[in-house]
């Protein structure tokens, strides 16, 4: 694994080829993306950040510290409950819009390909079960899977086609058992179970997408146990209180901390070893294709036509 210092230097390196860059992150008001979006701040000279969150104004004192870290980017919040595909449907219009106005100085260009990162990092865990959103999707589930290939499939036309890339934040070499029959885990739904299954529907998620886009880098990444609060966001009850006075400050004394994670998820974003293709990668910034990975890749076909029923209409 790359020493901190050393992905700190390559960062710092990135003013030289990345003077501006352009990217939407979506899950980057707390945890991970935030540290990542405050990296991205820090490291390109011109950052200009399209920020997805459900609230303006939590997000307010964090958009202050970007400005305070650099005060030439620019940094626009879309406020949207992403835990819908349908808001996610409309935030992508207005972030298409806004795009295609601002790339054409002020005249609509749908065809403007100018966002060079989406990064994805929303997400939540499901301690007891399956729960429900208004459209039938898990929660949990919505945000760490079908959301982010939402996102994704939306914002393709406008990723730069040479060099774009598409970064996102979950599980990416730790892929295990689809369960073929039951794609939504209606009868499977279980902790352990969710976290495989997407992990491998994702990472065979952007290798359909890297198929058909031969210019932009796909990066699935494991990140490593990190020390962000996740575990106590995501309970409730008398295990959320468990989990927010007890277990997330232990842990937070032995495993990565945020800011050094995000800085190597900066490092992923413009690493070139990943400019094409679907890559899942590991905590240490490695290439993994597991056992199981391995068995699935060349199944995304047939996966593909029946991810249609959840992401139509
Ligand atoms: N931390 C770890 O140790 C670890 C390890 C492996 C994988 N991961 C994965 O990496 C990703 C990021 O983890 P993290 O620790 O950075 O998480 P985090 O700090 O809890 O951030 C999660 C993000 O998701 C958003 N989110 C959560 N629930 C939402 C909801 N119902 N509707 C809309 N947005 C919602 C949060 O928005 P708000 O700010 O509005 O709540 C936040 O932006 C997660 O998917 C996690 O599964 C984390």
């Amino acid at each position: 694994m790359p020493s901190l210092p050393s992905v700190r230097a390559s960062n710092n390196a990135l003013s030289t080829h990345h003077p501006s860059s352009t990217a939407v992150f979506v899950g980057a008001t707390s945890g991970i993306g935030l540290a990542t979006l405050e990296a991205f701040a820090t490291h390109i000279p011109n950052p200009h950040a399209l920020i997805v969150g459900r609230t303006r104004v939590a997000f307010a004192p964090h958009l202050e510290n970007l400005r305070t870290i650099n005060p030439k980017g620019t940094y626009t919040f879309f406020e949207s409950d992403i835990s819908l595909i349908a808001n996610i449907d409309a935030v992508c219009a207005e972030i298409t819009a806004y795009l295609s106005l601002s790339s054409a100085g002020g005249k609509p260009d749908s065809k403007a390909a100018n966002i060079d990162l989406l990064f994805t990092s929303q997400g939540s865990l499901s301690f007891f079960g399956r729960h429900n959103t208004p459209e039938g999707l898990d929660l949990s589930v919505a945000l760490r899977y079908y959301g982010r290939v939402r996102f994704t499939q939306l914002l393709l036309p406008h990723l730069n086609h040479k060099g774009g890339r598409a970064l996102t934040v979950l599980a990416g070499t730790q892929e295990g058992k689809i369960f073929e029959d039951d794609l939504d885990l209606e009868h499977n739904y279980r902790l352990a179970n969710a976290a495989n299954h997407f992990a491998s529907l994702l990472t065979l998620s952007y290798d359909a997408f890297a198929a058909q886009n031969p210019g932009i880098g796909f990066v699935h990444a494991f990140p490593g146990l990190t020390s962000t609060g996740f575990l106590g966001r995501s309970a409730t009850g008398v295990l959320g209180v468990l989990m927010r006075w007890a277990i997330d400050p232990v842990l937070g004394l032995f495993v990565a901390k945020a800011g050094d994670v995000g800085e190597r998820m900066l490092a992923l974003a413009f690493d070139e070893r990943f400019a094409h293709g679907s890559s899942p990668v590991d905590e240490k910034g490695e290439v993994v294709v597991n056992a199981v990975l391995k068995g699935y890749r060349g199944w995304r076909r047939r996966w593909w036509s029946i991810m249609g029923r959840f992401l139509s209409g």
